[in-house]
């Protein structure tokens, strides 16, 4: 990418950074766009955040504290923990998109969010350019969700994740998601290894999530709700297959993915944009130029999906209009 073009920075340094910050007071950041949906031409500068650096900043006889710059790549770091023998971020490999956008949305696959291994947010005030470390409470690390997506909306450019992750001898592995269990059972692994949770996860992914440099996608276009069980117990009276995670003594998860694909909505095509075939959370475009398309076709499976089952479905993926 040119590095001011139409508006477009790359942000390689903390100095370059403070300095557009001051001349722009208002940019779009972005790390890799993977997780973001324009619906029109933009008028705002776009900072591309590429700042890189993996650094092991701290020790103690389980586990090793590491600083990694935001630009930096998140599955190339989850390779990275794995080749020297640290745990914690094995069942978020492949995850698209760069490490400052790891806490936004506090990323999540297959049992592990980024909230079980973080430590802190290295944050730059857009307004003052100074530079601190938000705690991991600080952040209300939530379901897809932090403060960066509410209060601290706009504040704060991410420019660093410090993690915690265990030395080898001290992992403890999380198989407990039914997919992981049954590629492992395939493959005869009874006590898998990070690297071996790390194959199977890349395995089922890559079968069922369409790749975004192929298929152009956002991932899970649609949070998971989360709805009161009773609302559960009245539903699954009349749909007795619906699935559901607990969350809490009162609120349980319903896959979003499910309800979509029993509305028939799994693969169909709507002009240049559609459903995935493998996936019914993942919609993707097929060569449309304009993101209001995807916004039309969520609004449907938005109306059908509530009239349906009387469920709310909201948007996981950064709309920016
Ligand atoms: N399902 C269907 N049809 C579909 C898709 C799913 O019936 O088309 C059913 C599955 O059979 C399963 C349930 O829905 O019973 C859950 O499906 P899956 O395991 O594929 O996970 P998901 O809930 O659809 C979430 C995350 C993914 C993450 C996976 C694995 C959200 C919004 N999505 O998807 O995250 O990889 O779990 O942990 O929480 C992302 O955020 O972009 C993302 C891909």
């Amino acid at each position: 990418m040119d590095h001011n073009v139409s508006g477009i920075h790359v942000i390689e340094s903390i100095d370059q950074l403070r300095i557009l910050c001051k001349q722009h007071p208002n940019p779009i950041i972005i790390g890799e766009g993977s997780n973001v949906l324009f619906v029109k031409d933009v008028e705002r500068p776009v900072f591309v955040i590429d700042l890189k650096g993996i650094e092991v900043i701290n020790e103690g006889s389980t586990w090793k504290e590491v600083r990694i710059a935001a630009g930096e790549d998140w599955h190339d770091v989850v390779m990275w923990s794995i080749d020297q023998g640290l745990g914690g971020i094995e069942n978020l490999s492949l995850i698209p998109g760069k490490c400052g956008a790891a806490p936004m949305q506090n990323i999540g696959a297959y049992g592990t969010e980024l909230s079980d291994v973080l430590i802190s947010v290295g944050c730059m005030d857009k307004q003052i350019g100074a530079l601190f470390h938000m705690t991991k409470e600080a952040c209300k690390l939530g379901y897809r969700d932090s403060i960066f997506k509410h209060e601290s909306k706009d504040q704060y450019v991410i420019t660093s994740i410090t993690i915690r992750l265990t030395k080898e001898e001290h992992h403890q592995v999380n198989v407990s998601y039914g997919d992981i269990k049954a590629v492992l059972k395939e493959n005869d692994i009874t006590d898998p290894t990070i690297r071996q949770v790390s194959e199977a996860i890349i395995a089922i992914r890559s079968s069922k999530l369409p790749d975004p440099l192929q298929i152009p996608n956002a991932g899970s276009f649609f949070k998971n709700p989360i709805i009161p069980i009773e609302n559960y117990n009245d539903l699954v009276i009349r749909h007795p297959e619906m699935p559901s995670y607990p969350v809490s003594d009162t609120h349980c998860k319903v896959p979003a993915g499910w309800l979509i694909d029993r509305c028939g909505w799994k693969g169909i095509k709507v002009g240049d944009v559609g459903v995935h075939t493998k996936q019914a959370l993942v919609l993707v475009n097929h060569g449309s130029n304009n993101g209001q398309d995807i916004i039309n076709l969520s609004r449907q499976i938005q109306k059908k999906v509530l009239d349906t089952y009387q469920i709310q479905l909201v948007t996981e993926v950064n709309v920016i209009a």
